[in-house]
């Protein structure tokens, strides 16, 4: 089922400066939010039930509740690295309607009494950066940022900050260390964020879609907002469908629609004469499903339930022309790539489980090499730092124990094929 809250407006041409948006009724819910105090606001979003739409799917309000009340520095992150593979929404909403970001930052600092702001965004997305750039101009310009924000007694500042391109700089720890001017490398937790984050201050770090959201909330009501979508995952997801489908792209779900109406009925199911091998729910990190879970409700508690994750609302679908092994080595080869190399489970971890598929897809392989490569996954998960070791393990053991005879298949042919016909990938 679609709902459009986020997306409303979002191809009205224009919507990206100020003029626009405010005449489609932007920048209304902040003042709405400077009628109520900073705890009434808190209400709305804890009651709105909102959970982290970047990957972990933390309640929003809880979050901001987390930190310490008082009057000493605060910060408000919003994590607009967007690197998990699959994913392109926030690309999207930064793109087409910055000022409904901005909005809710300056709204989600009120809340949590954050007087300086970051945007850390993606190296790579140079076109949304500039437009966001030219947002906040405006925004500055027009008193939406700054002190005393439309004479509400509430001041913040708002830096956005450019990344280098390093997947693990999307780890809320790695991206605040990264934003200090060091190597992005996870911090060990606790303390969380919420206790010391930038700067060793108190810090409220959240994805785009979730502060985008906020604007939402305020305006509906968070009572109001929780009505739509399922128990414990309420409101809308924008879903970012890619791979073998016939009509990929981002859209807006209200939480609890059939996977199925999302594949085929928007995504229009993988090209004709083609059957949908697997699918990954949330991002290339989550463990795969198959066309066995495609009536599966579409949200957190269903998607855990069927073995999987909702993870960053990101669909990527797999048609039976390819090779479960491939799928395999192209996971498993970007978190080799991407490991920071800190703890040896995840940096030893992915490059024993890429030099394992190698061999398969050698002929070197035997069936015993596939029980050690997912007793690798199991010794990789929950034994790292960060969960970028366990963002390989999970989709590699699923697809060890969903295609294990395909693997088994696959490892006897190469066995068998003349050496100077196999090539690595
Ligand atoms: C390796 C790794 C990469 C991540 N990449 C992103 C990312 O690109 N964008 C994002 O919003 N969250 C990412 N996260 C999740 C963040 O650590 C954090 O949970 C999130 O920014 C919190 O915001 P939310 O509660 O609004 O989802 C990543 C986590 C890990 C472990
Ligand atoms: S799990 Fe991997 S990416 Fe995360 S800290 Fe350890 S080595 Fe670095």
């Amino acid at each position: 089922m679609t709902e459009k809250l986020l997306f409303a407006d979002i191809d009205e041409p224009g919507l990206h400066t100020l003029g626009v948006y405010e005449r489609r009724g932007g920048y209304a819910s902040l003042r709405k939010a400077f009628s109520m105090t900073p705890e009434d606001v808190l209400a709305e979003l804890e009651a709105s039930g909102l959970r982290g739409r970047g990957g972990a799917g933390f309640q929003m309000g809880k979050k901001v509740s987390f930190l310490p009340k008082g009057s000493m520095e605060k910060y408000l992150v919003c994590n607009a690295d967007e690197s998990e593979p699959g994913t392109f929404k926030d690309r999207e909403l930064m793109q087409k309607s910055p000022h409904m970001l901005i909005e809710g930052i300056v709204i989600a600092s009120y809340a949590a009494g954050a007087q300086r702001s970051f945007i850390y965004i993606r190296g790579e997305y140079v076109l949304q950066a500039d437009v966001l750039d030219a947002a906040l101009a405006e925004a500055r310009e027009a008193g939406f940022i700054g002190e005393d924000i439309l004479g509400s007694r509430h001041s913040l500042s708002l830096v956005l900050h450019r990344g280098a391109g390093a997947y693990i700089c999307g780890e809320e720890t790695a991206l605040l260390d990264s934003l200090e001017g060091k190597r992005g490398n996870p911090r060990l937790k606790p303390p969380f964020p919420a206790n010391q984050g930038l700067y060793q201050g108190p810090t409220l770090i959240n994805n785009v879609e979730t502060l985008s959201t906020v604007p939402v909330i305020i305006r509906m009501g968070g009572a109001e907002y929780a009505k739509l979508g399922a128990e414990s995952s309420t409101g809308t997801k924008l879903v970012s469908v890619s791979g073998h489908v016939q009509r990929p792209g981002n859209y807006e779900v209200v939480l609890g629609t059939p996977s199925r109406e999302i594949i085929y009925g928007l995504a229009g199911g993988p090209p004709e004469g083609r059957e949908v091998k697997c699918w990954f729910p949330g991002g290339s990190s989550a463990p795969v499903l198959t066309a066995e879970h495609l009536d599966v409700s579409y949200d957190f508690d269903s998607l855990a339930k069927a073995g999987s994750m909702l993870g960053s609302g990101a669909i990527i679908v797999v048609d039976d022309s390819t090779p479960i092994l491939d799928v395999a080595l192209k996971v498993a080869k970007f978190y080799q790539h991407e490991s920071c190399g800190k703890c040896t489970p995840c940096r030893e971890g992915t490059n024993w489980t890429v030099k394992m598929l190698q061999r398969i897809e050698l002929g070197e392989a035997t069936p015993m090499d596939l029980e050690i490569m997912a007793s690798v996954q199991d010794h990789i998960m929950g034994n790292c730092l960060c969960v970028l070791g366990d963002a390989m393990a999970m989709p590699i053991s699923s697809i060890i124990s969903h295609f294990k005879e395909e693997l088994e298949a696959h490892m006897e042919r190469a066995r068998l094929r003349p050496a100077e016909t196999l090539v690595s990938a």
